[in-house]
């Protein structure tokens, strides 16, 4: 292989020791982008890829399908997977590694550390998924221990993870930026997401007024109503800081979007 094309090349690394030998023979005057994932990369994880790849020397990231933070087994299983697709992504991006441990090197303590917030994540999703964001928390620790990132990037999808992630950052004196990335939605307005490609046809047709509803000039009680009339089961729909958030089921997939109060003002 020649040179050029070695550095082209993503390397995956799937053993903690392994990466911890590595990331002590960076430069240290390099900065690192970081990405965390659970993988089934789409293009709004390429985004947050290629801002990470254009603001760093190095770009990393992170493909681990979390069980600590799934409060649904089945939801944890049916996790869609395609590591090869999300290898060739990385490759076009420009990714420089791809760190993919496995849950015995990431969790040696099998889960008896764990950090735990007690406001923010009592809201919204975190009310309605008992452990979710002490599983998201306490992962994201671990993965910022590891990497140690100048700047690590997260998605407005899931504007509460984000800044639950941006308070720790801050509790905990950590010095690495979170860098805050928006929305990247379908044609027809949908939020992309890993569970989107468990939809069939005809449930895809019922999600599209998720995200219309969403950013419509209603209040929450009508948005809920009209969506239960569309077909979805509704876990809420609430306003909080300047943002109305919204999580709801088509059959057993969940989908959660969430937008700016100012741009809700479709008329429905
Ligand atoms: P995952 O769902 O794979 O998402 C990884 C990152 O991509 C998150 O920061 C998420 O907000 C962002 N993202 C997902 N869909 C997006 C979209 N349509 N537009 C913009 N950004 C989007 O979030 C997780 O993984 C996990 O909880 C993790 C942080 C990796 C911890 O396990």
């Amino acid at each position: 292989m020649h040179a050029s094309q070695a550095m082209n090349t993503v390397t995956v690394i799937s053993s903690i020791s392994d990466w911890v030998k590595l990331r002590k023979q960076f430069d240290a005057k390099k900065t690192i982008g970081f990405v965390p994932t659970m993988g089934n990369l789409h293009q709004g994880h390429q985004s947050l890829c290629e801002k990470a790849r254009q603001e760093n020397d190095l770009t990393i990231i992170s493909i681990f399908v979390n069980p600590t933070q799934f409060n649904n087994r089945d939801d944890f299983t049916n996790y869609p997977k395609s590591f090869d697709k999300d290898i060739a992504l990385a490759n076009k991006v420009g990714i420089n590694y791809i760190l993919a441990p496995n849950y015995t090197d990431l969790y040696a303590d099998n889960y008896a550390y764990k950090i735990t917030e007690t406001d923010l994540s009592c809201l919204m999703e975190g009310q309605h998924r008992p452990g979710h964001f002490a599983g998201v928390l306490t992962v994201v620790m671990k993965l910022f221990m590891l990497v140690r990132p100048t700047k690590a990037y997260f998605g407005e999808k899931d504007w509460q993870q984000m800044q639950l992630i941006k308070n720790m950052t801050k509790a905990f004196h950590c010095d690495l930026d979170i860098v805050s990335c928006p929305t990247i939605r379908d044609k027809n307005g949908l939020a992309l997401s890993s569970r989107n490609s468990r939809l069939s046809e005809e449930q895809y047709q019922v999600a599209i007024n998720f995200p219309k509803l969403l950013a419509s000039n209603k209040t929450p009680a009508e948005i809920k109503q009209l969506l239960e009339q569309a077909g979805m089961a509704v876990d809420y729909i609430e306003e909080f800081a300047e943002r109305r958030f919204g999580a709801v089921k088509i059959g057993q997939i969940r989908l959660i979007d969430n937008v700016e109060m100012k741009q809700c003002l479709l008329q429905f």
